[in-house]
């Protein structure tokens, strides 16, 4: 064991049931078994296969209600936009329809699982820095609500599009606030850092309005932000609209025109670790709508329609990752490797952003994680991790081990690395299972392979 490695980590006897707080709220121990929703994930995962991502159906609908509900308390025109980034497949379009959310797709693929789910078009907003033409052709075609403009030629193009099919397109223009967040803390960075949206700096973005409002086939429909994800610091998003709302009020004077709906993204950070202590959607709610309320008053303008975005705080929690411990090397006084039949093609988050993971053992899981390994994948690369020399209980080869919260920002981020097929995903509900996307086959891999 490395020594930083061995002064830092240390088995913390814990059991599944005091890493609660990171597992669906409908996850139990049952007779040592984790069962979410009244299923027994053992016996789940020796039926269903491994790897597959599960999630609860339940906690993902509680999620977005508990969106709507917080938003709308304090203000009652508001706006849940599922940012479908986070996880998106046609069940989940639906649910969120049924929730009576709306969607935000950033790509013409997500756009066509929203229609394949018969997702209600006008409830999509269409984001992306670089949309391609076609794919605003396709938001046109398809009647989107809102396609969210980064770029003077996008707006160009819209113009052109929407002239060309005698329609008008509305549109809200993505701003840089000028302030980025990370999870803890934020600072303020030139607008030309980002390479999404209009900054404010050197009057873009009031010219992207004023364009907005020239251009013929083009409705301005309000402002967006998205200062950035996994935020734990409310008092970023609190900076941000304060900058947005002057930015109203300088359209206001210098335009003569109302911003009737502000869009201040998403990014309401999650717990990964026990330790972790996220703000609640109740308290960020508040931020937001008060946020905007009282700066709207301060300076004499109606309080607009509020759209928020969330993606990782509507389905990380809801989600698990099964795998089966394939082998286990323990190699005298470095670390003990127990590898699984999946890693970074179904979860790059260690190694991208060397994000932290818990682990344990779905059919051990009332005992105490009395160990320490690095959960590794199976993949030809040295940084195919999942989680780094953690607590973990006694593993035995075979033992169905469990990776809470990878709801979010897994299996949209998944590849075939290795020609890996990627797993399935299952929703859980009310002691039953489905799948929602099922695993990948050979088949699958070869289906674009025409040489
Ligand atoms: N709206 C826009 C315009 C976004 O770009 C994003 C996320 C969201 C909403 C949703 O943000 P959330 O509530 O999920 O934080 N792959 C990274 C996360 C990238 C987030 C990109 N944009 C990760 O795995 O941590």
């Amino acid at each position: 064991m490395k020594t930083s490695d061995a002064a830092m980590a240390c088995p913390d006897n814990k059991t599944a049931a005091d890493l609660m707080a990171i597992l669906p709220d409908t996850a139990q121990v049952v007779d040592g078994h984790l069962h979410i929703d009244d299923v027994d994930m053992v016996a789940l995962a020796r039926e269903a296969g491994t790897a597959v991502y599960v999630m609860s159906e339940p906690h993902i609908r509680k999620q977005l209600q508990d969106y709507r509900k917080w938003m709308s308390y304090h203000w009652d025109d508001v706006d849940i936009v599922y940012a479908g980034k986070a996880f998106l497949s046609k069940a989940m379009a639906r649910l969120v329809a049924d929730c009576g959310c709306s969607l935000d797709v950033s790509s013409g693929g997500e756009l066509a699982i929203a229609r394949a789910a018969d997702f209600p078009p006008e409830r999509i907003y269409a984001h992306g820095n670089n949309k391609t033409t076609a794919e605003l052709a396709e938001c046109l075609d398809a009647g989107i609500g809102y396609i969210v403009v980064d770029s003077f030629e996008e707006l160009d193009r819209i113009s052109k599009l929407a002239s060309q099919r005698g329609m008008e397109q509305t549109v809200l223009l993505r701003i840089t606030p000028g302030i980025a967040a990370d999870t803890h803390d934020y600072i303020r960075t030139g607008a030309e850092d980002s390479k999404f949206g209009f900054g404010l700096n050197q009057g873009l973005a009031l010219r992207a309005v004023r364009r907005a409002l020239e251009l013929p086939g083009i409705t301005y429909g309000g402002l967006h932000m998205h200062i950035g994800s996994q935020i734990y610091a409310l008092h970023s998003f609190a900076a941000a609209i304060e900058v947005m709302v002057e930015f109203m009020l300088q359209i206001r004077d210098e335009l003569g025109v109302d911003t009737c709906l502000l869009n201040t993204g998403g990014g309401l950070g999650v717990a990964y670790g026990v330790p972790d202590d996220p703000a609640t959607i109740k308290d960020y709610g508040k931020v937001v709508v008060d946020g905007i309320k009282e700066a709207c008053e301060a300076r004499g303008l109606a309080t607009p329609r509020i759209a928020v975005e969330p993606g990782r705080s509507v389905v990380a929690n809801a989600g698990v990752t099964l795998y089966t411990v394939g082998t286990i090397k323990e190699i005298p006084n470095i670390r003990t490797y127990v590898s699984v039949d999946g890693g970074m093609t179904d979860n790059i988050r260690t190694s991208l952003y060397q994000a932290h993971y818990e682990a344990f053992i779905a059919n051990k899981a009332d005992q105490p994680r009395s160990t320490l390994a690095t959960i590794a994948g199976k993949h030809c690369e040295s940084g195919d991790i999942v989680v780094s020399n953690g607590p973990l209980q006694s593993a035995e080869v075979g033992d169905i081990l469990c990776v809470p919260a990878t709801g979010a920002y897994c299996q949209s981020l998944s590849s075939n690395y290795n020609k890996q097929v990627r797993p399935g995903v299952i929703w859980t509900a009310d002691g039953a299972w489905r799948w929602v996307v099922r695993r990948e086959s050979y088949d699958d891999l070869l289906r674009c392979d025409v040489g």
